[in-house]
């Protein structure tokens, strides 16, 4: 077993160090476990693998609730011996989406900054382990997290028992880097003190007992962080018609020249996004987000970024590499808060931050489907992209135009599904253009999406529907063929299909 004596700074735990198989005999059936974790940062792997293992020979399941996706070692290695019965409250593992469409998982997609509250508040059931990961426990028992913080805090608190994985390949330089804090629940909770994305208002531990700790796990797997898809050139145009738009935003007068605190969303168009700001002239930058990508390692490089706040540092492995390499210096620009921090709606609406999130589809009067492709299937969930659109300064989503080599439109007439309503979306971005919703009426918005954004394969239908619409209902306020909205995409593929003939 790897020694890990020193990294358990509180000798009374030593005795309760043991294997990850010995630890894994701890669960049982029906037991709901809830894990740090967010992205595939700082996700337990040595016990979830060993379980796994376990389960191979005695078939059960177990509740797993995690701070948002994980990596392979616990999603993945669980699913794939069938060993997950709930879930919540966000993943985008391949096989547990499969599990989650097909019946096999019961997946409670939950706004991640309401997650813990939900946790604590006891209806979902109790916390029976909280099994987490850490680079150290302080000599008070205190855990002293990795690369992300997600709802660790919350769920420690909670939990019957807890069982540590100490990591060692997270460097103990990530000590410092959280500023852990749970507020009250109502009645007795207060304001959330911050006013800047660098403003710390907790500790640089999750607070723990020693005698909660059941066991304490050696573990040498490294996070496996996903790698991010070169920028392609469609990307790149949403980039640039973003830094455009702000530009305009600032020469109106309409935020400083330094913009308000960013954030963006998870994946390449979010990440290329910010790759883009690099090569601009904007500069004292700062990111109040949930994501830490590589694109923010490249602004603090360029030296454009004074302070990026997150739940998780969520790298390419090349990005956690560079991290690693340097991180003396990142640790003065980033810092890592509860994901019910880092996306409080309070905190969001106080800062006045510029939202910029991915959406599947997009209808033709602003509202947003970030979740469920033809409506019934999930795809990840909605994650934290509600807790900001709802309570931005200024919210804006993007989409390729099309998906599925051209197949689809992104922009439809009506949502197969909604996860953001019109009211809260204010800019839509596309590689055709950009769409500004603000202070526009329900037609207006739509002339506004299908002329600057749609595809130019599906404009003419587009234009066709809505005109059609707003004969047969008169002219009325929103104008649709009901029918007709929510059979597109198959009117779509044939029209396509028959091109193609
Ligand atoms: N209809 C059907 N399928 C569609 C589609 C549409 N309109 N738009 C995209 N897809 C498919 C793509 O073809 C792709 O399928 P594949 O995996 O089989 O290739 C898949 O959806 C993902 O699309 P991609 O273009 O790779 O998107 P992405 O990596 O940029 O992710 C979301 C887009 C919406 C899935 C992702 O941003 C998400 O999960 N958002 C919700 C959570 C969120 O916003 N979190 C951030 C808050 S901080």
């Amino acid at each position: 077993m790897i020694d890990i004596t020193d990294r358990v700074r509180n000798k009374s735990l030593h005795a309760k160090i043991v294997s990850a198989e010995e630890a894994a005999k701890f669960f049982k059936p029906g037991m709901t476990v809830a894990t740090s974790g967010f992205t595939a940062s700082c996700y337990p792997k040595a016990v979830p693998v060993a379980l796994a293992e376990r389960m191979k020979k005695e078939p059960f399941t177990i509740n797993l609730w995690t701070g948002a996706s994980t990596g392979p070692e616990l999603d993945h290695a669980l699913a794939e011996v069938k060993g997950i019965k709930g879930r919540l409250p966000y993943q985008t593992d391949n096989l547990v989406r499969q599990q989650v469409n097909d019946g096999t998982i019961d997946y409670l997609d939950l706004h991640l900054s309401e997650s813990a509250q939900l946790s604590r508040c006891g209806y979902l059931g109790k916390i029976d382990v909280a099994l987490v990961e850490a680079c150290a426990i302080t000599e008070e028992g205190n855990i002293i997290p990795t690369t992300s913080l997600g709802n660790t805090a919350s769920y420690v608190q909670s939990a019957d028992v807890v069982i540590v994985e100490i990591n060692t390949t997270q460097p103990l330089e990530l000590e410092g880097m959280h500023d852990v804090y749970v507020p009250l629940d109502p009645p007795n909770r207060v304001e959330i003190p911050i006013r800047k994305a660098d403003d710390r208002i907790g500790t640089a531990y999750i607070p723990c007992r020693p005698d909660k700790i059941m066991y304490i796990v050696p573990c040498d797997i490294p996070d496996k962080t996903r790698a991010l898809a070169p920028i392609d050139e469609n990307s790149k145009k949403m980039s640039a018609f973003t830094l455009d738009f702000l530009k305009k935003e600032v020469a109106a007068g309409r935020m400083p020249k330094n913009l308000l605190p960013l954030q963006s969303g998870v994946g390449n168009v979010a990440n290329a996004v910010i790759a883009g700001f690099v090569d601009s002239d904007l500069e004292d930058l700062s990111v109040y987000t949930e994501v830490i990508q590589d694109g923010m390692l490249d602004l603090i490089d360029a030296g454009k970024l004074k302070f990026a706040s997150g739940t998780a540092f969520s790298p390419s492995p090349e990005g956690l590499a560079r991290f690693y390499k340097d991180i003396a210096k990142y640790k003065k620009y980033i810092l890592m808060r509860p994901e019910e921090i880092s996306n409080s709606p309070e905190v969001v609406h106080r800062l006045g931050v510029i939202a910029m999130n991915t959406a599947l589809e997009v209808d033709i009067y602003g509202n947003i489907n970030s979740t469920h492709v033809t409506g019934t299937k999930m795809m990840n969930g909605i994650g934290g992209s509600g807790d900001f659109a709802r309570n931005a300064y200024l919210t804006i989503f993007y989409t390729p135009s099309t998906a599925k080599n051209g197949d689809i439109s992104s922009i439809v007439p009506m949502c197969s599904h909604i996860d953001h309503t019109e009211h809260d979306v204010d800019i839509i971005i596309t590689e055709q253009g950009i769409a500004d919703l603000r202070g526009k009426a329900p037609k207006e918005r739509a002339l506004e999406i299908i002329n600057n954004c749609a595809h130019p394969d599906y404009k003419p239908l587009l234009l066709d529907y809505y005109n059609r619409a707003v004969e047969q209902t008169k002219n009325t306020h929103t104008p649709h063929i009901l029918e007709e909205a929510l059979s597109f995409h198959e009117r779509f593929l044939k029209t396509k299909s028959m091109k193609k003939q």
